[in-house]
């Protein structure tokens, strides 16, 4: 079966085996099968966070798990989603119920299960801040776990998920927290330069959601068109002492606060410094908006996208010293 469509970067491979799974209990069956026992596995929700090398050669799970429930708690609101609910549809269903929490993180790609691995986050609201707990189902038992936040470890675009815990459950449902009523989060210079450009003084939800969606589409490749992952690259975290060094040769360096003693760069910027915004190599390039994101421009293959990546992190590393962390999964 070919990949193309169950990957945004639209890498056109194939899997050997690829099924769909629309209930959690599905996975019990699933696991009694040869294909489950013997082929290597890979579990995806949107396929927005992956570039494939090269054709899977094994078992493809795609979780399709229905269903949003919300349930109301004195002045909390707890929302919980199949893993398969499409992420943008779960913010809408928020903000269309008047929930709020979820508005900056409008218009992510992927799916409510893959939101807790890579602890996604934008335009200054991390899934961290609203997530309760998630099911998961683990693979070599068969058995369904839930995840408390703490056992998650939950770090910027990080989880257990992705060390300890990699390749060993399955998240088969997630359920966020959202204390009401909040405040609305306009700490992100871009969405207050929105705001007031427009004179919106008292912003809803909805006003977020539609603030946040107006600015990724503008910054932002559409999948759907040209094949992308979102951010290729992590924002690199680094100590202050390391960052004084830098900003001594880079005054204009873009950074960011990250907590006791560090400082997040814009890797965005490091990448168009090294003059590789907007340019294209063979079918693929980098955004002409956003040099942190990698597309497609039609028929690139993985290799030739893995290949241009590594072109920029020895241009980073040469004119920086800073080795770029790829954010995207590689296969
Ligand atoms: N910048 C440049 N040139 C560029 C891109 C960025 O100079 O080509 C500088 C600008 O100064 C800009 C700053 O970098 O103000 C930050 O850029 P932006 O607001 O676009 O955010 P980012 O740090 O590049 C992160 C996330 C995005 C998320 C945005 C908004 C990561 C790896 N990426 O990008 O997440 O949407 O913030 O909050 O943390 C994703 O993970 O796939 C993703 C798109």
């Amino acid at each position: 079966i070919s990949l193309k469509p169950y990957n945004t970067f639209g890498i056109d491979v194939n899997a050997r085996y690829f099924v769909e799974i629309t209930e959690a209990k599905d996975l019990l069956e699933l696991r009694l099968s040869d294909v489950f026992r013997t082929e290597r596995i890979l579990v995806i929700g949107g396929g927005s966070n992956l570039l494939f090398r090269s054709d899977f050669q094994g078992l493809i799970i795609k979780m399709s798990i229905p269903g949003i429930q919300a349930s109301i708690d004195s002045q909390t609101v707890y929302v919980t989603a199949g893993a398969g609910v499409v992420w943008h549809d779960l913010v809408m269903y928020c903000v269309n119920n008047g929930y709020a929490g979820m508005e900056n993180l409008s218009l992510i790609p992927g799916t409510a299960g893959a939101s807790p691995i890579q602890n996604i986050g934008a335009y200054g609201v991390e899934l961290m801040d609203i997530f309760y707990s998630c099911e998961a189902f683990e693979l070599a038992t068969g058995e369904f776990k839930t995840f408390s936040f703490e056992e998650c470890g939950f770090a910027y675009r990080d989880s257990v998920f992705k060390h300890e815990l990699k390749g060993r459950f399955i998240i088969t449902g997630v359920t966020f927290r959202l204390p009401q009523p909040a405040a609305v989060n306009t700490g992100y210079g871009a969405i207050q330069a929105v705001l007031n450009e427009r004179n919106i003084v008292n912003p809803g939800i909805a006003d977020i959601s539609g603030v946040v969606a107006e600015i990724r589409v503008s910054k932002l490749p559409d999948p759907s068109t040209i094949g992308n992952a979102g951010s290729f690259f992590k924002n690199p975290v680094i100590p202050e002492s390391q960052f004084d060094g830098l900003i001594a040769n880079f005054p204009n360096l873009v950074s960011f606060p990250a907590g006791s003693g560090c400082r997040k760069l814009a890797a965005g910027w490091l990448i168009e410094q090294c003059g590789f915004k907007g340019i294209r190599d063979g079918q693929t390039g980098t955004w002409k908006n956003q040099a942190l994101v990698l597309v497609n421009h039609g028929g690139a293959t993985g290799e030739e996208v893995y290949s241009f990546s590594e072109k920029i992190i020895e241009a980073v590393y040469a004119k920086f010293g800073l080795k770029l962390e790829r954010e995207v999964n590689i296969l």
